[in-house]
């Protein structure tokens, strides 16, 4: 594990994109971006939630704040949102793909009753314990695989002709999770597709993503050697993190990376966390302000680089 000081020299001709970012993480990253001078467009698919947001940013003091209303998985709410900031800025600096969904079905005032030790969340001990509290449904599972790897790949292919115009080299920060790592899914073939670094693409990304889909729709997810804890998610952002991989090969002139924010207090978790989402934001901002010359293509521990992932 590498530590990356990042020398952080934002200038108020940086622009950038996040989504998801009415509440929570994404909400927070907008809120630093901002105050370091950043123009940064928040981006949420609630128009009243995401005024609201803005609102009390703008009250705040932070008046480099602009909104527009984005659905991550509604392809012409992507398109509308390139041409509002190929009108406004002409380019991009920074997409932060931020916005998520948990894919499972929860009783929250018995998941809350079983007041479960967070580092048995985060090791995964809580698996067996929550199942009376937290149902995966297919349906679920297909929503968390729409919004969180298909809404960051749709969003990214939007915003790509801008962001190949940022002078600086854009930045691209993918929010994933200790969910991703590779060491989380039993399935050694599973594993080792994903190991292949060479020969992934979206393709292959999305292959397994189908392999997956058919397993939760015909209840086979354990007997597939799946993820158990929040498996719908926990995919996700396995294929999250190997788009990253693929896309900062593909554009070797922008820093492109993927980062688990920590394990913070929102609503994703049931207000679970036990980190703020300032302390949470740190990461993906670091990420989002790389000099020159930074890495590309890695996996980050809130701000430290992974050797493996
Ligand atoms: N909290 C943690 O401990 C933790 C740990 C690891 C990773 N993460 C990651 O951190 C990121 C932020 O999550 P959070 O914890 O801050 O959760 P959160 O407070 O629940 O925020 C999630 C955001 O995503 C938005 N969203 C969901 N579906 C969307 C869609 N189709 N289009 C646009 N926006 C959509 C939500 O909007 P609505 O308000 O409209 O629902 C909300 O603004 C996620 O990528 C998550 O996976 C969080």
């Amino acid at each position: 594990m590498g530590s990356i000081d990042a020398d952080q020299q934002p200038t108020g001709n940086l622009c950038a994109v996040v989504t998801g970012a009415n509440k929570g993480i994404g909400l927070a990253v907008v809120r630093q971006l901002a105050e370091l001078g950043v123009h940064v467009v928040l981006t949420s698919r609630d128009v009243a939630r995401g005024t609201a947001a803005v609102r009390s940013l703008h009250s705040a003091g932070l008046s480099n704040i602009l909104f527009y209303q984005l659905d991550v998985s509604d392809p012409l709410s992507a398109a509308s949102l390139a041409g509002f900031v190929s009108d406004r800025f002409g380019k991009l600096d920074i997409l932060v793909n931020n916005a998520a969904a948990s894919g499972v079905v929860v009783d929250v005032e018995g998941l809350v009753a079983l007041n479960i030790d967070p580092d048995h969340w985060l090791s995964g001990k809580a698996t067996n314990l929550v199942k009376e509290v937290i149902e995966h449904t297919h349906e679920s599972a297909v929503a968390c695989i729409e919004i969180n790897y298909f809404g960051c790949k749709r969003v990214t292919e939007s915003l790509l002709p801008l962001l190949r115009l940022s002078p600086s080299g854009a930045r691209i920060v993918n929010v994933s999770s200790l969910r991703s790592e590779l060491k989380r899914i039993p399935n050694e073939g599973i594993r080792g597709e994903l190991a292949d670094v060479e020969k992934l693409d979206e393709e292959r990304i999305e292959n397994i993503l189908g392999r997956f889909l058919e397993d939760s729709k015909e209840g086979k997810l354990e007997a597939g050697g799946w993820p158990m804890m929040l498996p719908a998610y926990s995919i996700s952002k396995v294929a999250v993190n190997a788009y990253t991989r693929v896309i900062a090969r593909r554009w070797p002139e922008m820093c492109i990376n993927c980062v688990h924010p920590g394990f913070v207090k929102t609503d994703l978790n049931w207000n679970t966390g036990v980190e703020t989402t300032d302390e949470g934001a740190r990461g993906p901002v670091m990420l989002a302000l790389l000099p020159a010359g930074g890495p590309s293509g890695r996996y980050f521990h809130k701000t430290a680089a992974m050797a493996d992932f």
